[in-house]
């Protein structure tokens, strides 16, 4: 079956089977190796992309259900790597190992695109489901509310 959507600003068309995880396609059609396969049943995060700007798991989102949907990846954050939540994951050092990263900053995004100036608990809410083998949960956090500290101050900084 062929399926049309727009992926990072890019309309593609697949023809592939319509239970293809979007993961699958992300990954092994488009070869955006950006998003992660962690444990293939939606329980971990590392997958995590936008679907129409939420986020969504891609393991287990089968391909015909975005049809016509915008997707964006990781790759297609930001033009050149320097979304406010990639600065901050920079600044804080955030990574261990990295394979969780993607899936949390996509994550983070989703949740700042809807709510500006999250409190401690609406992170904590909004993270609760993207695991980190590395156990990198305090400097994931810290990179967040750095994102939102600074994105703050460059918006103060523009209306001076
Ligand atoms: S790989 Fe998708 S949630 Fe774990
Ligand atoms: S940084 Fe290693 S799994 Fe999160």
């Amino acid at each position: 079956m062929s399926i049309k959507f727009e992926i990072n600003g890019t309309s593609v068309e697949l023809d592939v089977p319509d239970d293809t995880p979007l993961l699958w396609a992300v990954r092994d059609e488009l070869n955006l190796k950006g998003t992660k396969f962690g444990c293939g049943i939606g329980l971990c995060g590392a997958c995590t992309v936008h679907v129409d700007g939420v986020a969504q798991r891609s393991c287990i989102t089968p391909l015909a259900n975005v049809a016509g949907s915008n997707i964006t990846t990781i790759e297609g954050l930001s033009e050149n790597g320097d979304h406010p939540l990639q600065q901050a994951w920079v600044e804080a050092q955030t990574p261990q190992c990295g394979y969780c990263q993607s899936g949390q900053i996509m994550q983070a995004a989703s949740l700042l695109a809807y709510n500006a100036d999250p409190s401690d608990a609406e992170i904590e809410t909004a993270m609760n489901g993207n695991l980190c083998r590395c156990m990198a949960y305090v400097r994931i956090k810290k990179a967040v509310k750095l994102a939102v500290t600074n994105a703050a101050a460059k918006q103060e900084a523009q209306n001076a």
